[in-house]
């Protein structure tokens, strides 16, 4: 890894009710509890994300939503506003995780409002890109990162770039068992660091850059100890608390 504070993040999905979330945490941060020099961030539901702040209040773990609306507020029914969000307490928010922009229509467009909405209400945006296996296999994958950057990222002016956290989540790599290879990863989020460098050399040196896809206490260790991959966004495998506590482990 590199002079950049790695990251390593748990996207709990639609899991975990308040019990539950109270349940991982009892016992997850005693664990990390002498962990200063990583980033852990804990993504519940909405539901769950007060209880989360509570109990974390007095440690470095940090809370992010899963999802934020770019409006600050306004007749948008089921939809929860970055406002509201830091008003309890979270700290930042999962934008455009493959999930959302497959089963819920999140479009670039709606991307490059709600990442200016989520820095405007002191919320860390998680910018998750990544290509589809088709679109490896026809190898569009530089083409598919660079439309996303440039478009998800358009509201952002340069010397704020570095504000925002990318996850690479290559799309056949979510919830499928089948982890990009160190290699892989590696050369994606260098080729995403360079369209950030594009814009703002300083920004591309500082911004940190995640790889999620199936990351496992098995292979955390391997796509940590690589200088491009600035930690890792973890889905199935933050589901378990030691488990996790392990994986956050192998980013020191
Ligand atoms: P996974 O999910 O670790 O279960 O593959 C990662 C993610 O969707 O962020």
């Amino acid at each position: 890894m590199s002079h950049r504070t790695p990251v390593i993040a748990a996207n709990w999905k639609m899991h975990k009710t308040i019990e539950e979330a109270e349940a991982f945490l009892g016992d997850f941060l005693p664990q990390v509890a002498d962990v200063s020099e990583t980033e852990i961030v804990i993504c519940p539901s909405y539901v769950a994300l007060q209880a989360a702040v509570e109990l974390c209040a007095q440690t470095r773990v940090r809370i992010a939503a899963q999802n934020v609306h770019e409006e600050t507020e306004g007749a948008f029914t089921g939809e929860v506003s970055a406002p509201m969000l830091e008003e309890i307490g979270v700290s930042g928010v999962v934008l455009g995780h493959s999930e959302r922009r497959t089963y819920f229509a999140e479009t670039d467009d709606a991307l490059a409002r709600k990442v200016p909405a989520a820095l405007a209400a002191r919320l860390r945006p998680i910018l998750c890109v990544g290509e589809t296996e088709s679109q490896r296999e026809a190898d569009a994958t530089e083409d598919v990162l660079r439309r996303q950057v440039d478009a998800d990222l358009a509201g952002i002016e340069d010397g704020r770039l570095a504000e925002v956290v990318i996850a690479y989540e290559p799309v056949w790599a979510i919830g499928t068992g089948k982890t990009a290879t160190p290699d892989q990863a590696e050369e994606a989020i260098g080729m995403i660091r360079s369209l950030i460098g594009a814009r703002s050399a300083e920004a591309a040196d500082s911004i940190r850059i995640l790889y999620g896809g199936s990351v496992t206490t098995e292979n955390a260790a391997g796509l940590l100890g690589r200088a491009q991959i600035d930690g890792a966004l973890v889905g199935g495998a933050s589901l378990d608390s030691d488990g996790f506590a392990r994986i956050v482990t192998a980013a020191r």
